[in-house]
């Protein structure tokens, strides 16, 4: 796939080109929808094309034009960390987890189509994400065992599965600030978090103060993202969102909002966001549009 000259553009210029070549790419790596078994390949393809902000393969994209990225591997990096994402979301709003009927603006996989879809839907949606990592050639094979193994560990149990565990495990419960930190980090952080390391590693190997700087913004922006999730399900509406507001409170969960209030929780966001700018000095200029990305994780409205 030829991948256009984005470096010069605005940022909504920018954003709209990465994430149309996110939906081209994720089209392509998908199977397609005639294919045996059809049911789940369309409900593969009905979940993943046509939603969602895209923040994951944003944030690839924009550490891999940090580093010097080959498109194609900057590309497939986006599409798996987006694969698990929405594999993610199928299960997370399965009746046995939050039990939500809406998400990007559609009926959720197990309404539209049925349960044992929506599990095998978020099953083989992980395992397209490693094989279109896999396939990256073009990225010297111990850097690419790497990313595999990152992937790997951002979403199993060390990492948002994890978090998820720790999320069900809490309902009802008054937890921590730091025990919210944990589990959000987890849940949320982790994914966001690879998507900035796989994005810098299509390009080179980093040195040990790029993989500080990353890594703090990417702590940074990774609870930021949840903290303003938090937010936005107790402000916004349903239409807004495309998903059902409200929900966090309504099924007891613990959340920033819930332990420090919504004018807390804002602050802490935009304490965050500041924290992420200042994570990215050592790489000047050239970081323009991870903190353009930070801004928009904070500022959101859905
Ligand atoms: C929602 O993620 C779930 C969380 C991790 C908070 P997003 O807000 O990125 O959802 P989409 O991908 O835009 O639908
Ligand atoms: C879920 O967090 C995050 C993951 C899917 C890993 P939430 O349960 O808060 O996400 P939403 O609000 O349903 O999108
Ligand atoms: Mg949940
Ligand atoms: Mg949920
Ligand atoms: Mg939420």
């Amino acid at each position: 796939m030829n991948a256009p000259d984005v470096a010069g553009l605005r940022f909504g210029d920018w954003m709209k080109a990465v994430q149309a070549r996110t939906e081209d790419g994720l089209d392509a790596f998908l199977p397609p929808a005639a294919t045996a078994p059809a049911r789940l390949h369309e409900a593969m393809r009905y979940t993943t094309l046509g939603g969602g902000k895209r923040v994951r393969p944003l944030l690839a994209h924009a550490a891999g034009e940090l580093f010097g990225a080959d498109p194609d591997a900057v590309l497939r990096a986006a599409c798996a960390v987006e694969m698990i994402h929405v594999y993610s979301l199928v299960h997370d709003d399965m009746p046995c987890m939050d039990d939500d009927a809406l998400r990007r603006g559609k009926p959720t996989v197990h309404v539209a189509y049925d349960e044992a879809t929506a599990l095998l839907v978020g099953d083989a949606l992980q395992a397209q994400a490693f094989e279109t990592l896999a396939g990256a050639a073009t990225v010297a094979p111990q850097r690419h065992v790497t990313m595999l193994r990152l992937l790997a560990q951002a979403a199993g149990s060390a990492g948002m599965c994890g978090g998820q565990a720790i999320d069900l495990d809490s309902v009802g419960f008054k937890l921590t600030l730091e025990q919210l930190e944990r589990m959000h980090q987890l849940k949320t952080g982790a994914m966001l978090r690879v998507s900035i390391i796989l994005g810098a590693l299509a390009g080179r190997d980093l040195d040990a103060n790029e993989y500080d700087a990353l890594s703090a913004y990417a702590r940074a922006i990774g609870l930021a993202f949840q903290v303003v999730d938090d937010v936005l399900d107790a402000t916004e509406d349903s239409a807004t969102l495309g998903k059902t507001a409200g929900k966090d409170a309504a099924a007891n969960k613990p959340t920033y909002v819930s332990i420090l209030g919504l004018e807390e929780s804002r602050a802490l966001a935009e304490q965050l966001r500041q924290q992420a700018h200042e994570a990215l000095a050592p790489f000047g200029e050239q970081a323009l549009r991870l903190r353009e990305l930070a801004d928009l994780i904070v500022q959101r409205k859905a």
